[in-house]
C-alpha cells in the first residue's frame, strides 16, 4: 500500500474492484486497461480506428483483406469462431465472408453494448450464422455454449488486443484460450510489430486529441460507477515508447498537487505522478512465436506487413 492512499473516514458506499483499488493505491498508480471500455470507451475506440495516425487498424484490415481467403482453408466445416474483444465485430465480417463454413459466431466482450450492438449487426448480415454473444472478462475462464462445444472451434483475436498483456501475461491468456477452444483448434492473433517511435508515439498521441479523450474517459468512469471525484481538468494524457520494453504505455499525468477521493479511500497526487492506464507491446515475429509455443500453441502459417509492421498470425494447437 502506498504512502499516497489512505482510507477516509467516511461511509464507503461503493465497491470497488480489487484490481482497480490495488492498482491506484500502489506506488506507481495504475488502472487496468479493460476498464476503458464502457459504452463511450468503445465508441471512442472506434473514433481512433479511423485517425490517419491510427495505423493499426487499417493495417490489419487490410492485411486481413488478403489473406483472409489463406486462413479460410484452415477452418474446418460448420465450425464456430470464437472471437477474444470483439468489439464492433468490423473485422469479423472478413473472416465470415471468406469461410462460409463458419456456422457460429461467438463474440466474447467486457462492454455489454458493443457485443450486444456487433451482434444484433450481424444476425442481419447473415441470417444464417448462429450468434452467441458472451459479456465477459476474457482473462477468466469461460465455458462456451453447448453448441459451439460441439464443433470445430476457430479462435481470433485482432486489433492488437494481445499487446495489452506483458510477455508472461500473453502466454497465460494463451494458455487459457487454448483450453477454451479445445483439441485440435486454431487461432488467428493479431499482433502489432515493433516500429520506429516516431510512427508509433502519434498513433497513441492524436492531433485531434481523440485518444487523449478515451483516456481520461476512465476517470469519468470511475467517477460515475465507483462515487471517485477525479477532476478531469488535472489530469492530461501522455503516451511514450518504453524501448526496453518495447511497448507504448499510456499514462494520465497529474497537473497539480491534488486529493482524489475512490469509495472511501483518498489519494495524494504530487505534480507530474501518472496513473499508468495501458501498455501495448509491440512483438517481433520469432519472439511471438516463442510465445505462442511456451503456451503450446504451434504457428501454422504467419502473415506480415512490411511496412507500417503488423502480423496476423495463424497457431495450431
Ligand atoms: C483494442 S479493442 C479491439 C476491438 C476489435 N477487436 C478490433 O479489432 O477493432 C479491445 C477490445 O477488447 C475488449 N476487452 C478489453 N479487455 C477485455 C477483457 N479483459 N475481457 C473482455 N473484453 C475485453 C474491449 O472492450 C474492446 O472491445
Amino acid at each position: 500500500m502506498s504512502m499516497h492512499a489512505s482510507v477516509a473516514d467516511r461511509h464507503v458506499a461503493y465497491s470497488i474492484p480489487e484490481d482497480v483499488l490495488a492498482g491506484l493505491t500502489a506506488s506507481q498508480k495504475s488502472i487496468p486497461s479493460k476498464y476503458f471500455y464502457d459504452a463511450e470507451g468503445s465508441r471512442l475506440f472506434e473514433a481512433i480506428c479511423e485517425l490517419p495516425e491510427y495505423y493499426v487498424t487499417r493495417t490489419e484490415t487490410a492485411l486481413l483483406g488478403q489473406v483472409a481467403e489463406d486462413i479460410a482453408a484452415f477452418v474446418p466445416q460448420d465450425a464456430t469462431l470464437v472471437e477474444f474483444g470483439s468489439g464492433s465485430s468490423t473485422k469479423t465480417r472478413l473472416l465470415l465472408d471468406a469461410a462460409p463454413q463458419i456456422r457460429r459466431y461467438v463474440p466474447i466482450d467486457n462492454c455489454r453494448d458493443a457485443v450486444e450492438h456487433a451482434a444484433q449487426m450481424l444476425r442481419e448480415r447473415y441470417p444464417r450464422l448462429a450468434v452467441s454473444p458472451l459479456v465477459h472478462d476474457f482473462t477468466q475462464p469461460v465455458r462456451l455454449p453447448a453448441a459451439a462445444a460441439r464443433s470445430p472451434v476457430v479462435g481470433f483475436i485482432p486489433g492488437s488486443t494481445i499487446g495489452n498483456f506483458s510477455p508472461d501475461e500473453a502466454v497465460e491468456f494463451l494458455r487459457n484460450a487454448r483450453a477454451v477452444l479445445g483439441p485440435g483448434s486454431k487461432f488467428a492473433v493479431g499482433a502489432d510489430l515493433a516500429k520506429p517511435a516516431e510512427v508509433l508515439i502519434p498513433a497513441y498521441a492524436d492531433d485531434q486529441g481523440v485518444t487523449a479523450a478515451f483516456n481520461k474517459n476512465v476517470l469519468t468512469r470511475l467517477n460515475r460507477e465507483f462515487g471517485a471525484d477525479f477532476d478531469l481538468e488535472s489530469f492530461e494524457h501522455l503516451s511514450v515508447w518504453n524501448s526496453v520494453a518495447s511497448r507504448i504505455e499510456m499514462h494520465l499525468v497529474s497537473r497539480r498537487q491534488q486529493r482524489v477521493e475512490i469509495g472511501g479511500w483518498v489519494l495524494e497526487f504530487e505534480p507530474g505522478e501518472t496513473i499508468h492506464t495501458e501498455n501495448s507491446y509491440k512483438h517481433d515475429p520469432a519472439a511471438f512465436a516463442d510465445l505462442a509455443e511456451r503456451a503450446r500453441w504451434r504457428v501454422a502459417a504467419s502473415y506480415l506487413n512490411p511496412s507500417p509492421a503488423f502480423g496476423i498470425f495463424l497457431l495450431a494447437s
